[in-house]
């Protein structure tokens, strides 16, 4: 599987360890940055991953941002992606299950490292559930169609 990986400064320490964890659990894992702690705009690096699993060149992502939430909110402009904001092993597992949630987005400054690779971990092993799961997930998609007017007063 392959999995692409990206922060912002907020997230930079923990993207880091993220990803030398992934390799070692031997995952083919693709880190789109940033490079640094120098601060820099997360919308540009949500837009790098959520790119990716939206073509296809990718499978799954994870971002990492000061929350997680404002990643999760970028990437989710893009058709296909379904990105969540995870803060426990439960969450993440269910972000899987329920949600078939394709990107992860973490919080670097909340967690410890050792809790971003269980909130992985989970992610990572959860079947989605199908059935209900499915027949919600199929509505979220549909919305992906629809173009919201502004009401008129
Ligand atoms: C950067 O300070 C911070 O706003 C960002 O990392 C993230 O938490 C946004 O949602």
């Amino acid at each position: 599987m392959k999995i692409v990986v990206a922060s912002d400064h907020g997230g930079f320490t923990a993207k880091e360890a993220i990803v030398k964890a992934l390799e070692k659990l031997g995952l083919e894992v693709l880190d789109l940055g940033c490079r640094t702690e120098e601060s820099c705009d997360y919308p540009d690096y949500a837009r790098k991953v959520a790119q990716a699993v939206s073509q296809g060149r990718a499978e799954k992502g994870i971002l990492v941002c000061g929350t997680g939430i404002g990643m999760s909110i970028a990437a989710n402009k893009f058709p296909g992606v379904r990105a969540a904001v995870v803060w426990s092993r439960e969450t993440a597992h269910l972000a899987g299950e329920h949600n078939w949630a394709n990107v992860l987005c973490l919080s670097g400054r909340l967690f410890s490292g050792a809790q971003h690779i269980t909130m992985i971990r989970a992610w990572l092993a959860a079947a989605f559930g199908e059935g209900r799961h499915s027949r919600r997930v199929k509505k979220i998609i549909k919305f992906e169609s629809l173009s919201c007017k502004p009401r008129k007063s």
